[in-house]
């Protein structure tokens, strides 16, 4: 593929290197959040760098339907769940391999929920299979293709650096990758059975966790690598009020541990071509926002007479994003003039909440419940402000595409969205670098106090144009980080002696 050996021998990437990437969502096909965006795009910033990517995915209904109707399944024997096999395609322009296990993953919607909003009740064996079909094909290979290194995401692809490492056969070196310590996929003891864990991966140091079976877990513990998706994540993790229980286990990492930013994909994410928008715009043309703000006030009813900034959530609505400050800040918000449009879903009482407050403010607060991509990126185009007042954030997204479409990031500092936003403090203002707020600690006092600094900076024109368009020049790509990936993998295919 024309690639320069020399250059990127000299960057610390090897060459020719073939990645497995398990992860249980990825865009454009299943997603519920980040991770699937980081799957989905990292494959690709990987590829110019001459890395080989293939991203093994659930058999999901929504994958399935994704596959060329070609494509041919390999069988795969003796896993949980029954009859399953393997089915190696290209799709949408990512290489995927697909675990079709009908008993398992032949299920509609949500991939983690059942119709009644809650886990389904064998998500142990849909994931543990999952995993060992992961381990497998990393071992034995398929069709020929057999990885050099095993990259896994969150949870749900935990429990595959387990089988490799306390399997017979060698394996290939494993990187777990933490998007969410949150969510850890604790199972009673039981699942050691159907599962074929080894019993002696049972204990403390091991993947067990309080007595519970931790996927998370077993890829802290049994990974050779760690990373997480911000330099700042990185170091909370090692802290009680991060940690969530595995701090002790991080620390006990803490060499092995790597804080590699996400990126966006500025295809998907480009303000001059995004054909879900109403008017395009550049850094060179910002005021063409304008017509996105319009579109978006129609949109959600908001009376826009101009004089306020039109701030913007898009967001699962959890207690990790802190959008219970928010609504105790809506009084001061409104007062200052300014309007709030929200997209969002998830928890019912902040979901009611926000539609009182939309019901209570007619043409102030427009509430969308629900998931919508293409009106994320008109809010991201018609917005002047994101608010993104997150307890505690491993990377965050949605302030990232808000810098690319000078949409000004008010942030908590704290995780990705500390080492990505460029709070207006004095130092920053007079070296021009700042691109948006920050607040600590993560309250309502410190949130209103932003939200007024933010309409401080509005009401000065220039100010907040020169802003903008410094925000949109910010890299936001996945260039520097896809480099700090395929350095690790290198190191792990060769480690340094
Ligand atoms: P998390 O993964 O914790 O939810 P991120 O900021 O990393 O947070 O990623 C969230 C992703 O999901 C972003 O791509 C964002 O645009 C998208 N998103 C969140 N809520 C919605 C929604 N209601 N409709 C459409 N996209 C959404
Ligand atoms: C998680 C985190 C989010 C991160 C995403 C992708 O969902 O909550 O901060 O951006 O994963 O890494």
């Amino acid at each position: 593929m024309g690639l320069n050996r020399a250059p990127m021998e000299r960057r610390g990437i090897r060459e020719r290197m073939k990645v497995l990437s398990v992860a249980s969502e990825c865009v454009p096909f299943v997603k519920t959040g980040g991770l699937a965006d980081v799957a989905g795009a990292l494959p690709g910033a990987l590829a110019r760098l001459g890395v080989e990517v293939r991203v093994l995915m659930p058999g999901y209904p929504a994958m399935k339907a994704a596959l060329p109707e070609d494509a041919e399944p390999r069988a795969l024997a003796r896993l949980p769940g029954g009859r399953a096999s393997v089915i190696s395609a290209q799709a949408a322009g990512v290489d995927v391999m697909v675990l079709d296990s009908p008993r398992l993953f032949d299920r509609p919607g949500n991939p983690y929920l059942g119709p009644d909003g809650r886990d389904w009740s064998d998500n142990h064996l849909r994931y543990g299979a999952f995993c060992r079909a992961a381990a497998r094909i990393a071992t034995n290979g398929v069709g020929g293709w057999r990885p050099d290194v095993v990259h896994l995401h969150d949870w749900q692809a935990g429990l595959t650096a387990a089988y490799l490492k306390l399997g017979r056969r060698p394996a290939p070196p494993s990187l777990f990758t933490i998007h969410n310590i949150a969510l850890q996929g604790l199972f009673p003891p039981a699942a050691t059975t159907p599962l074929g864990l080894p019993r002696g991966g049972f204990h403390p140091g091991g993947f067990e966790y309080f007595g519970q079976v931790g996927f998370l877990k077993a890829g802290l513990v049994y990974a050779d690598r760690i990373s997480t998706v911000s330099p700042t994540y990185a170091r909370e993790l090692t802290r009680p009020e991060f940690g969530m229980g595995l701090e002790g286990v991080v620390a006990s990492r803490r060499a092995e541990v790597h804080g590699i930013l996400n990126g966006i994909d500025l295809e998907v994410w480009n303000p001059e071509t995004d054909p879900q928008i109403a008017a395009r715009f550049s850094a060179r043309s910002p005021a063409r926002k304008a017509g996105n703000r319009a579109a978006l006030a129609r949109r959600f009813k908001l009376r826009d007479d101009g004089t306020g900034p039109l701030f913007c959530v898009v967001s699962r609505l959890t207690r990790q994003k802190g959008l219970d400050l928010l609504l105790e800040v809506l009084p001061r918000l409104l007062a200052r003039g300014a309007s709030l449009a929200l997209l969002g879903s998830g928890d019912a009482d902040l979901e009611s909440e926000y539609q009182a407050a939309a019901a209570d403010n007619p043409g102030r607060i427009g509430v969308v419940i629900g998931w919508d991509e293409p009106l994320s990126h008109l809010m991201q185009a018609g917005s002047d402000a994101i608010l993104v007042p997150s307890r505690f954030e491993p990377c965050g997204l949605t302030q990232l595409h808000g810098l690319r479409y000078g949409t000004l990031p008010v942030v908590a500092r704290t995780g990705g969205l500390a080492d990505t936003v460029i709070d207006a403090n004095e130092a920053a203002l007079r070296a021009g670098a700042a691109t948006g707020f920050q607040f600590s600690p993560v309250s309502a006092a410190a949130l209103a106090d932003a939200v007024d600094r933010a309409c401080d900076a509005f009401a000065d024109g220039k100010l907040w144009s020169a802003m903008v368009r410094r925000a949109m020049r910010h890299p936001v790509g996945w260039g520097a980080s896809a480099e700090a990936y395929a350095r690790l993998y290198s190191e792990l295919v060769e480690p340094a002696t």
